[in-house]
């Protein structure tokens, strides 16, 4: 099936999938499983000072329910604002275009009471600093119980029976002492553990887990991407993690997908991904060895050059100032297209295995 027909990359094959590495590999749930969220062409413009910047442009991806797709690229590629125009959480400055459907239904330009109804019942989201989205002055006990409240209609002893539960499913100790305590009384990792119950609170189907444990220290870290991983199988919850951590995604994720100038540049399982790196710019962010054997948790290396300048995209392949191998086809914009099975890529001069 070509993209011109589909517009996104489908579910990877069986056979790429099984690549993973061994612990998190799991039968195909089959190129027809319905994705839980299929979006088509997503395009987010914004308008700043007279100029219009270009964050999104034309990004597809299909996520099954149950598994985790890792979003990365490096700062400004448009991860963040891919994810917040699924949220309704853009300022009215954006524009969005295409389509995001969650279980069969739209969200792109769900009027905002609705798409109120749907975060946290269907969707919730985790974000880099809990001390920005916890309130300082409030008890941990009464966040986690307004959230438990919002979506489920129960009584005060019900919701504080269901914030404890919740603590206890994040792994946090002591829960009932927590539940008196303030954000500041919490180390980072508590702190991200209470977000994560409160994204919780109402069994989200997609848990959005933007930069989630950048603050953390690198064995925090592990613990919380851990904990998100049995909540995953537990849950059966599909999670979209957005890290700048490239052995992050290839530990955890079980298809990644590599953003470049608010577009899709190369997806694929990740073992596959990392084990046979097709794109100049995945090889640039991997660093000088491609392979799954880099330090756990390396942070992204920057990438010479610039990043594109968003309110002037060039024509062509917009890596073109930075990629090493840049000739003049690059000045068409290569498709982003299925070349080998389940790995799909934008480049008209891919990198070759062992290169
Ligand atoms: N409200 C806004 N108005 C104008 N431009 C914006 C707005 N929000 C984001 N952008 C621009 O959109 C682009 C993509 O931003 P985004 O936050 O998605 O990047 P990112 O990939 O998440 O980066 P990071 O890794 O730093 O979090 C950036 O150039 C950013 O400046
Ligand atoms: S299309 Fe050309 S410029 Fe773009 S990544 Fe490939 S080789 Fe480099
Ligand atoms: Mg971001």
């Amino acid at each position: 099936m070509s993209v011109e027909e589909t517009g996104y990359p489908p579910f990877p094959a069986g056979e790429t999938l099984l690549a993973r590495t061994p612990d998190r590999a799991r039968p195909d749930q089959g190129g027809a499983a319905e994705p839980l969220l299929e979006v088509t062409d997503l395009r987010v413009q914004f308008r700043r000072g007279g100029r219009r910047v270009n964050a999104v442009n034309g990004l597809s991806y299909r996520l099954p329910a149950g598994r985790m797709l890792a979003i990365i690229g490096e700062s400004g590629s448009g991860k963040s604002v891919s994810v917040r125009a699924l949220m309704g959480l853009l300022p009215e400055t954006a524009t969005i275009t295409g389509s995001a459907r969650f279980d069969g239904s739209e969200l792109v330009g769900l009027p905002e009471p609705e798409m109120r109804g749907r975060r946290g019942a269907d969707i919730a989201m985790v974000f880099q600093d809990p001390t920005r989205s916890l309130n300082p002055t409030m008890k941990i006990g009464l966040q986690i119980t307004e959230a438990v409240r919002a979506h489920a209609d129960m009584d005060r002893n019900a919701a504080r029976d269901r914030a404890i539960e919740l603590l206890q499913l994040v792994k946090l100790p002591v829960p009932e002492r927590r539940l008196v305590e303030y954000p500041h009384q919490l180390s980072g990792g508590m702190r991200q553990r209470v977000m994560i119950a409160i994204a919780l609170a109402a069994e989200p189907r997609l848990l959005i887990a933007d930069e989630a444990t950048t603050a953390l220290d690198v064995t925090t870290q592990a613990q919380i991407m851990e904990l998100l991983l049995e909540l995953q199988e537990r849950l059966g919850m599909a999670v979209l993690m957005i890290s700048h951590d490239l052995g992050l995604a290839a530990t955890y994720a079980e298809d990644v997908i590599v953003m470049y100038a608010g577009r899709a540049v190369e997806y694929a399982p990740a073992g596959t991904l990392f084990e046979h790196v097709r794109m100049p710019y995945t090889q640039a962010l991997l660093g000088a060895i491609p392979r799954l054997d880099r330090e756990p948790h390396a942070p992204m290396p920057s990438t010479p050059g610039q990043a594109p300048d968003l309110t002037a995209l060039p024509a062509g392949c917009p890596f073109a100032p930075r990629c090493t191998s840049a000739d003049e086809q690059c000045a068409d914009e290569p498709p982003f297209a299925e070349h080998e099975p389940g790995h799909w890529w934008a480049c008209w001069h891919p990198v070759r295995d062992g290169a």
